[in-house]
């Protein structure tokens, strides 16, 4: 059976040598895996949030919910923001998905056709590239430079280039840890109101922040031009299983309402998310009090263990790297790939998972060759183990 052209674009390189480092384990290796984000592994989910799904659990909360998220969701999620960002917003501006991912595929479902074009940041979440692609798109790439998008560079990029559907980044970004400064933000919101392109601000880190790191939601700078936001559950939360994520859609403007209606016609062919999860991230949110403990706990101990990590990488003889990341919880150093003795970056992940046991991700799927990404979340013995072992292993490879 021939497959979709399309389908050549499903997959993820986070997850590509998950099947290949399991055989190893049969075989009785020991991995320390570093290349899923995922905060659970470390910090189980505070228990004021399992308490609310248990709750939700016992009152039956169990069947399917309306396909826009349920209500006490959606208006905790409005609330949330007017906290944080003074966002003046009601319950019908958000659409709850099933993790931000879902929302991801929606939005390019949505906006693109085949040949139409978008705005990647470059590094890039790679589920950016990949729903971009899988719908016949291609990127247009803005590329970082000190940890901020660089704007002019974009304007001369994109040059006459018509019809472009969105631009899309990070902030906090996976995979680099940079958060832009407001003023980058004023800049994007004027280049996509000259050019008439949608900005789809990725904000699923804005909690996970430290070493002085002041956040700007794109709300906040986008003086009601359109703009779709995501945040979830997975991260801020510590709870990547519930499978709860949102688009937030602030504006009340012909394109916004039509974005907000058409996300929402989305949601229905999959019915609705996990409504349990759904109630129990509505208390978790509205729980300012443990919410604040939680996060401020995780936090703080994640800045402590990626500033070791960071450190530890500085003296590397064989990594580098140069921004100290400020959220989010990976790190990204460049590697002289080309000085070693490495078919390419895949094969470099394979050799290193053989040799040492440990387990990363491949710049290329992030859109940089020359970079690993560390997911630095783990204890600091553990984190220091894997890096030694990482750079022994590059050192041994070179040439
Ligand atoms: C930037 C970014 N966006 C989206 C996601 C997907 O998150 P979710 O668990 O909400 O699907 C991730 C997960 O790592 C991420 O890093």
């Amino acid at each position: 059976m021939k497959f979709s052209q399309r389908s050549r674009f499903a997959g993820n390189v986070i997850e590509e040598e998950d099947a290949f480092a399991a055989d190893l384990v049969r075989s009785g290796k020991q991995i320390i895996k570093l290349n899923r984000g995922d905060p659970v592994a470390y910090f189980p989910t505070p228990k004021y949030i399992v308490d609310a799904y248990i709750r939700a659990l016992k009152s039956s909360k169990t069947g399917y919910s309306f396909h826009a998220g349920v209500p006490e969701l959606r208006e905790a999620i409005a609330l949330r923001h007017k906290k944080l960002y003074n966002l003046d917003v009601g319950a019908e501006s958000v659409v709850v998905t099933q993790g931000v991912s879902e929302a991801i595929i929606f939005v390019n479902s949505m906006l693109v056709d085949t040949g139409n074009r978008a705005v990647i940041s470059r590094p890039y979440y790679p589920l950016y590239l990949s729903g971009l692609q899988i719908n016949g798109g291609a990127p247009v790439f803005a590329d970082y430079r000190n940890g901020e998008i660089d704007v002019d560079l974009l304007r001369r990029r994109i040059g006459r280039t018509k019809g472009i559907k969105y631009m899309i980044f990070a902030n906090p970004s996976n995979p680099t840890g940079s958060v832009m400064e407001r003023k980058t933000l004023k800049e994007i919101v004027d280049l996509a109101n000259d050019l008439n392109i949608l900005i789809i601000s990725d904000e699923i880190y804005d909690e996970i922040l430290y070493n002085n790191s002041e956040f700007t939601s794109i709300s906040e700078v986008s003086g009601g031009i359109p703009a779709v936001i995501f945040g979830g559950a997975s991260k801020c939360f510590d709870a990547t299983g519930f499978r709860i994520g949102y688009a937030l859609i602030p504006g009340e403007d012909e394109l916004s309402l039509e974005i907000k209606k058409t996300i929402a016609d989305y949601a229905k062919m999959r019915l609705s998310s996990n409504t349990t999860a759904q109630y129990a991230f509505a208390d978790a949110i509205k729980d300012e009090k443990n919410h604040r403990i939680a996060i401020r706990g995780m936090v703080n101990e994640i800045s402590e263990r990626i500033n070791f990590a960071y450190d530890l990488i500085r003296e590397s003889r064989r990594m580098d790297i140069s921004e100290r990341p400020r959220g989010a919880f990976y790190l990204f150093p460049k590697v002289d790939i080309k000085g070693m003795d490495f078919k390419n970056d895949r094969d470099m992940i394979r050799k290193l998972l053989v040799e040492e046991g440990v387990q990363i991700t491949r710049g290329s799927g992030f859109g940089a060759q020359d970079n690993i990404r560390i997911v630095s979340l783990p204890p600091k013995d553990i984190l220091e183990l894997a890096i030694r072992k990482i750079d022994k292993f590059l050192d041994r490879h070179s040439r």
